[in-house]
C-alpha cells in the first residue's frame, strides 16, 4: 500500500473511537480506553498489548489507526491475530512478537510505548512485579496502562455457589489467591492489591473498575435474553463498592507521570 492511501484510511479511521460491539466481558474495558482514545484523538498511538493473544483489542485499536505490537507467548494465538489483522485490513498496523512477558524489558525499547495493555496475564506470568516494572518502563512519561486481573473474592464465591466449599475456602485461606496446584491461574487480586503492584512500579492508578460484575453469576437465558440490559447494568455497577469488588475482573487504568 503506498503512503498516501495508507494516510487516507487513517484519516477515515482515526478520530473519535468508536470501536467493537460491547459484552459484557469489554464494555467496561472500552469505555475507559475510549476516554484515554479520544483525549488523544489526533494522534497516532504507539500501543503495546503484552499477552494480547489473537487481538481481541489490538484489532479494534489498529482499525481506528494506532500501531500494536502484540508480545505474546503462544505462537497459535499470534498466527490466528495475524490472519485476523489481515481481514480487518490492518496488518500493517500490528506487529505480532513472541515472547515471555516475564521477559518483557529486553523485548521493547523504554519510554517509547503510549499505552500499554496488559489484559489477564499478571495471573499467569513468574513475575507479575517484574512485568508490571517493564511495562511502567515502556511507557513515555505521560502514556497509560490498561491492567485486568482476576478477582479473588468472585472466585471464592463461584467455588462456593457451585458447592465447592473446600475449594473456596481454599481460595479464600491462601495468600496468592489461588485454590492450589490444580488452579489454573498462579494468582488473582482485590483492588488494593493490585492497585499497590501498579503503585510499586511508580504507576499511578486513575481509576478502578470491576468486569463481570453479575455476567457470570447470571443464567444464561437471563444474559444472552437481556444482552443490552446486562452491559449497561454493568456498567452501571462497575465503579461502584462494593459491586466493583466482587466483579470476575479488576481493570485498572494507571499512567506513567508526565
Ligand atoms: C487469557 S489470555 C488473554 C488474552 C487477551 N489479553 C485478552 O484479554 O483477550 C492470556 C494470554 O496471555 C498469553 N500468555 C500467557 N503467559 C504468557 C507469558 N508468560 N508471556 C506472554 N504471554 C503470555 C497467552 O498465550 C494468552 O494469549
Amino acid at each position: 500500500m503506498d503512503r498516501v492511501t495508507r494516510l487516507d484510511r487513517v484519516e477515515q479511521t482515526r478520530g473519535r473511537f468508536t470501536g467493537p460491539p460491547l459484552t459484557p466481558r469489554t464494555a467496561v474495558i472500552w469505555s475507559v480506553l475510549r476516554a484515554e482514545l479520544d483525549r488523544r484523538a489526533e494522534a497516532e498511538l504507539t500501543v503495546l498489548d503484552v499477552g494480547g493473544g489473537t487481538g481481541g483489542f489490538a484489532v479494534p485499536l489498529a482499525r481506528a489507526g494506532h500501531r500494536v505490537t502484540v508480545v505474546d507467548a503462544s505462537p497459535d494465538a499470534l498466527a490466528a491475530l495475524t490472519r485476523r489483522a489481515a481481514e480487518a485490513g490492518v496488518a500493517d498496523r500490528i506487529a505480532a512478537v513472541q515472547g515471555d512477558g516475564d521477559a518483557l524489558a529486553g523485548l521493547v525499547e523504554p519510554a517509547g510505548v503510549d499505552l500499554v495493555l496488559c489484559h489477564a496475564v499478571l495471573e499467569v506470568v513468574d513475575d507479575p512485579a517484574a512485568v508490571v516494572a517493564a511495562l511502567a518502563t515502556a511507557l513515555r512519561p505521560g502514556g497509560a496502562a490498561s491492567v485486568l486481573v482476576a478477582g479473588r473474592a468472585a472466585a471464592v464465591l463461584g467455588r462456593a455457589m457451585n458447592g465447592h466449599l473446600d475449594v473456596a475456602a481454599a481460595l479464600a485461606a491462601d495468600p496468592a489467591g489461588t485454590a492450589g496446584p490444580r488452579d489454573t491461574l498462579r494468582r488473582r487480586y482485590d483492588a488494593s492489591g493490585a492497585a499497590a503492584l501498579l503503585g510499586a512500579a511508580g504507576l499511578v492508578v486513575e481509576e478502578i473498575h470491576g468486569v463481570r460484575v453479575l455476567a457470570d453469576l447470571l443464567p444464561a437465558a437471563v444474559a444472552d435474553g437481556q444482552s443490552a440490559a446486562l452491559v449497561e447494568l454493568e456498567r452501571a455497577l462497575a465503579a461502584q463498592p462494593p459491586y466493583r469488588d466482587l466483579a470476575a475482573q479488576l481493570h485498572l487504568f494507571a499512567r506513567r507521570p508526565a
